[in-house]
Parts: structure tokens; sequence; C-alpha cells
């Protein structure tokens, strides 16, 4: 790609995260609703410090930073190149809105005069790609942390104002949940191609898989209040250890949004709180839930090569934030292709049942002392690479609140198994 058409590209991302942001009033881009969110303001002077930070301070002639404490109040790195979330970004006040957003512009208009001044470079193209994908990252969480933000206001509000209509109770019946067998055997996961990919995706490798069945669809939330009818909250041996510790010291009972009162069940959306959908697929689950309804229901969650060896051989279609609905859709049968397996992309992050690990023969990115800006690429993937793998779960396909050019079959997203804010769900397995 030639760096005009980067450009064209980088705008259109840009565009689309500020009509993200068009619907929000400027109290809640300052507001950090839990320590592991961020406020929007710093979700934008992220983005844009993301490019100041690894491309234009290298390559900007002379470089003139935009604010000279901008590089650490807006990096998401510690002292020690460790990412971390900080519980005080809320407190920031200042700069107001109206700078972040300036800021982002003129980051921007020198990105511009630098990809027009450099006319081929290898690493400022694969810089820029990857602040891209950075900024297509972060629309998701700037969704997922305005849906937590206004899920603790008392007045419910909808972040789309008057746009409810379209989150009628879907009337089509339920499909009902059927099972695909899979020969397994050995097959190839990971990458493959020159497209873009994060380095946890690679090398390519062979994996040795079981006869194994997965589900025609995602698990809905009718069939998870079933679960909790049949007291599965309760269930000690429906359970990991550490899922009933996260039970007990979070007095957990329903799903995250969910809320119960005199006219039953309702969950909060990003347009504000409705009555529960049984059809849709159950959301902003943990991995502890998730696991424990696949015990109750003789079942497994399916394993990431299990996974992504099906989600290989299907187009990339389904519910994602493109739709602008921020929320999920029914299962609905596509009858022009009758053995495909619906859901697998959009919707909801599927939990599985791999731990976040590095692949066989894996080689995070070393930089190279006879090239200097290897140690920026370097540094740029930290939030990606080997460092984070360590106490996670691996969740595949995006969900209605990702955006669908950032997905890929091979896409690893990875969360702590008590993370719950997420647009996270479940597909079952088991063995065949
Ligand atoms: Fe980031």
């Amino acid at each position: 790609m030639n760096h005009s058409s980067l450009f064209s590209r980088y705008s259109k991302i840009r565009n689309r995260t500020l009509t993200l942001i068009q619907p929000l009033c400027n109290e809640d881009c300052c507001v950090q609703s839990l320590p592991e969110t961020s406020p929007v303001k710093w979700h934008l002077g992220h983005i844009a410090w993301f490019f100041e930070n690894f491309i234009l301070q290298h390559y900007e002639k002379p470089f003139k930073p935009f604010h000279e404490i901008f590089s650490s109040m807006f990096s998401s790195y510690n002292a020690i190149c460790q990412t971390k979330p900080d519980p005080k970004r809320g407190l920031f006040t200042r700069p107001p809105l109206t700078e972040i957003l300036h800021y982002c512009d003129n980051v921007n208009e020198r990105l511009n005069r630098t990809l027009t001044q450099i006319e081929e470079d290898e690493m400022l193209s694969m810089l820029t790609i990857l602040g891209m994908n950075h900024e297509l990252q972060h629309q998701e969480l700037i969704l997922t942390d305005i849906k937590c933000l206004l899920s603790q206001n008392p007045l419910n509000p909808s972040y789309q104002d008057g746009k409810s209509g379209q989150y009628e109770i879907s009337s089509e019946g339920l499909l009902p949940l059927e099972w695909h067998r899979f020969e397994g055997g050995i097959v190839e996961i990971g990458h493959q191609g020159n497209s873009f990919s994060y380095d946890n995706e690679s090398p390519r490798h062979k994996q040795y898989l079981q006869p194994y069945q997965l589900a025609s669809r995602l698990i809905t939330n009718g069939e998870y209040l079933q679960f909790i009818e049949t007291g599965g909250y309760e269930n000690t041996r429906l359970w990991l250890s550490d899922g009933m510790d996260w039970l007990k010291a979070h007095q957990r009972t329903h799903p995250f949004y969910w809320r119960e009162n005199k006219d039953g069940w309702k969950e909060f959306t990003l347009n504000g709180l409705l009555p529960l959908d049984l059809n849709l697929p159950v959301v902003h689950l943990s991995f502890f839930e998730a696991d424990a309804f696949a015990r109750w229901s003789d079942a497994r969650l399916p394993t990431e090569a299990e996974w992504e060896n099906v989600a290989s051989r299907q187009n990339i279609e389904g519910c994602f934030a493109e739709n602008n609905r921020f929320h999920c859709m029914p299962a609905t049968k596509d009858d022009s292709v009758p053995a495909r397996i619906l859901q697998l992309f959009g919707d909801a992050w599927e939990w599985t049942q791999s731990s976040y690990s590095a692949y066989p023969g894996y080689c995070p990115f070393q930089p190279d002392p006879d090239k200097p800006m290897s140690q920026v690429w370097d540094h740029a993937v930290g939030e990606y690479n080997s460092r984070s793998m360590v106490n996670k779960y691996v969740l595949r396909g995006g969900s209605c609140l990702s955006s669908q050019e950032w997905i890929r079959p091979s896409f690893r997203n990875f969360l702590p198994a008590e993370t719950c804010i997420h647009a996270t769900g479940l597909r079952l397995a088991r063995d065949s």
C-alpha cells in the first residue's frame, strides 16, 4: 500500500472513531467507571500518542511534540515498559476534550506530511498499519468502557438517543442448537499470507485434534436463564475453585448487565435498559460463568484450534460494530449455506478453554542493534506479544462492538478469567 492510500485508510478509521464519540457529552468523556476501563478522553489522546510516539518521534524532522507531558500522560506503559491500566486516568479533567481533539488533528497533519515526504519506508508503513489496528482496537474499548459507565447511571441512559426502536424483541423463533461433527486429525492454525497480523498469531503450525463437535450457534440469554433458574450459580460442582471464590467475592448471581425487577429480567445495553431478549446470545460472561454453563450442559468450551479449524473455512460475516446496533442479533438460518456454523464472527467474543500462550516456534520480535527502528517496533507491539502471555484465556471471533475489518480467523484476543465488561459469550463443544 503506498503512503497516500495508507493515509486515506487512516483517515477513514479516524473518522469512524470520531463518529463513535459523537453521541457523547463532554462529561461522558471524562469519567473512568472502573480501574480497568479508561475515559474516552484518554482513549483519544492515547490513539494520537501512538502515532506521535512510535512514528513522528522517529520520522518527523525536526520532531516537535504537541505537548511534552502528553508522552507520559497518554502512554499505556509504565516506567519499565509494562502495559498497565491506570485507575487515575479519570482524574485528568485537564486538558479539556477540545484540546485532545486538537491534539488528534495536529498528529493527523504531521503524519500526513511525514508520509508524503518519505515515499518508501517499510518500517514506516508497518508502524502506520499497526497504529491503525491499534485504533480499531480502541474503538471497541471506547464502546466497552462507555457501556460500563452508562450502566452505573440510575437514569439507564442510552448511548444513541432515539435509536432504541431497533432493539425490538426478536419475533422469529429461536433456531434449535444443533451439533456439527468434525473429524479432527492434523490441522493447521495460525496466520497465513502477507496481510497484517499480530505476532501472537504466528507461526502457522500443525495441531492434532481428536474428533469433536461444535454447536451451530452461540448460547442464548434464554438458555443461560435456565442455567440460573435451575440453581447453576449455587451448584458448587459446576464451578472451578477460582470461579467459586470469584462468585463469592463479587456476590454474582447473573450476567454482569442483567437486572431483575418486578417486571422480570432486563439487560443494560448501549440503548439503555431493555427487556431481556431470550433469543439473543448471552454476553458479558466471565470465563468462569462460561465454563460452568458448559459443564451444566454436559459439554465443554472449544479449544482455540477447534474453533479456528472451522472458522477459517467460513466468511468473516456477522453482527459487527459497523451495523451500528452495538448489541447482538439472533441467529438466523442461512439456507444458501446449510452446513454453516452461525455466529462464529461478530456478536460475542467466544471464550475458549485455551490458555493464552505462545504457539510452537513463536519468536518474539528481536531488536536488531544494526536496525535502530527495530527497537521501536518491539516496543510498539508490546501490548500484544509474549509479555502478556500469563493468566489469560483466548477468545475468538470478535463481537458486536468490534470493527469487522479488525477481525480474522487467526485473531487471538486474550482476557483474564474474571473479565465481564467485554462482550464475551460462549459456544459449546464436545468430544465426538
Ligand atoms: Fe493501546
